[in-house]
């Protein structure tokens, strides 16, 4: 079966629902409208939906008519930025401040597509294919609900794959990296606190500006001594907090930041060493001290075979161009993480939606926006993932 040309018709549709969707951005857990939309394509498709334990977020369910086999499942994240577009497009955003910088818009689209695409071929698939719309992905936040709704169980999940647009390969190009491709991501609040007092009388109190200041500087040390030169950590300190006045010795100072790491093995220590910095250097300057650590997400980690899998696809409705090497991870994070954690036999790739010749405007730009012409290329490699997994002539 000759997938592209059987995902090609499906363009035109693809393309207004993806404009709509763009024209009505929505920020996470407030996907209220796309929703809507999503539910009512799909029961346009015949594909049944399953209820969720959460306000946005859609699940539908497409049985292949030949018979018993493995569980597929696709995802898409709906969500939009709490950003103000800049455009100047004729499906902007109407919704002052808020925009799909990040493309989640086209995610949706093609996964919309994808579904009209496979319940018109059903009776040549066996097992299930479930289409799977979260919320809040930006946050990291969407993905837990989702699983504690059970969108993976009933019967268990055999495979999960997503795709994300990146400006940094053409159209019609795939790419995605075996094993560690996208860093975890968690949250530190450490808070130092002492009695307080005057700036002009420093001997009377204790400091927590000053030891937040060290601690600070010490956190690097982590990176630069205790992570293996071949391993992969960042700590960023991002914001920090402390006083009111010139002259007045605040009683807490707090230090905010976040750890990425491409491994849990480094992510575990990166945590024990932040915690003993803080002890160390609050013991040092005499203040007392409180670490508030928010575990986010793990490491995405691609399966090699889905790799494979992913470039047989590509090659056959993108042809043998298509394929790029990807060389390095990525630094940011994705809580499509906790999917892949439940479900070894994941891929997330990215696809191209720069047009080549003109400069590429990445995702969290206020002028940034998918590209139509990417739309048809993700559906035929989600159809062609599926039929290679499920599908018989
Ligand atoms: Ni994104």
């Amino acid at each position: 079966m000759n997938l592209r040309q059987h995902v090609q018709p499906y363009q035109e549709a693809m393309t207004q629902w993806r404009h709509q969707i763009h024209r009505q951005p929505e920020v996470g857990f407030q996907e209220f409208q796309t929703t809507k939309l999503v539910e009512e394509e799909l029961k346009r498709a015949g594909i049944a939906l399953r209820s969720l334990n959460t306000e946005t977020g859609v699940l539908g369910v497409l049985k292949g008519e030949r018979g018993p086999g493995p569980v597929v499942v696709l995802r898409a994240d709906m969500d939009a930025l709490p950003m103000q577009e800049e455009t100047g497009l004729p499906y902007a955003s109407q919704t002052p401040g808020v925009m799909h910088a990040c493309g989640h818009d086209g995610h949706t689209a093609t996964l919309l597509g994808t579904a009209h695409a496979l319940a018109a071929i059903k009776e040549h698939l066996c097992g299930e294919v479930r289409f799977l719309f979260q919320p809040a992905e930006e946050t990291l936040a969407g993905a837990q609900g989702m699983i504690q709704s059970g969108v993976l169980d009933d019967p268990p999940a055999d495979y999960i794959v997503a795709l994300h647009g990146s400006s940094g390969l053409k159209l019609g190009q795939v790419t995605a990296l075996r094993g560690p491709a996208m860093a975890s991501a968690d949250k530190f609040t450490v808070t130092f606190t002492a009695a307080g007092g005057h700036g002009g009388f420093p001997h009377q109190t204790r400091d927590p500006v000053l030891t937040a200041a060290h601690f600070i500087t010490a956190v690097q040390e982590i990176v630069s001594r205790q992570v293996n030169a071949l391993d992969s950590a960042v700590v960023s300190v991002c914001a920090v907090e402390a006083g009111t006045a010139f002259n007045i010795i605040p009683r807490s100072a707090l230090v905010r930041g976040t750890i990425r790491t491409l491994s849990n093995a480094v992510r575990d220590r990166m945590e024990e060493r932040l915690g003993e910095k803080a002890a160390g250097v609050a013991a040092t300057f005499g203040c007392g001290y409180e670490v508030d650590f928010v575990p986010c997400v793990p490491p995405v980690v691609n399966d090699g075979a889905m790799v494979d899998r992913l470039h047989a696809a590509a090659r056959n409705v993108l042809g043998p161009d298509s394929i790029v090497e990807s060389t390095h991870p990525l630094m940011g994070s994705e809580d499509f993480a906790l999917y892949s954690e439940k479900v070894p036999k994941s891929l997330f790739f990215q696809i191209g939606i720069l047009e080549p010749g003109t400069e590429p405007i990445h995702g969290h730009n206020s002028r940034f926006d998918y590209h139509d012409e990417a739309l048809v290329p993700g559906a035929a490699v989600f159809c062609q993932l599926v039929w290679d997994l499920l599908g018989s002539a």
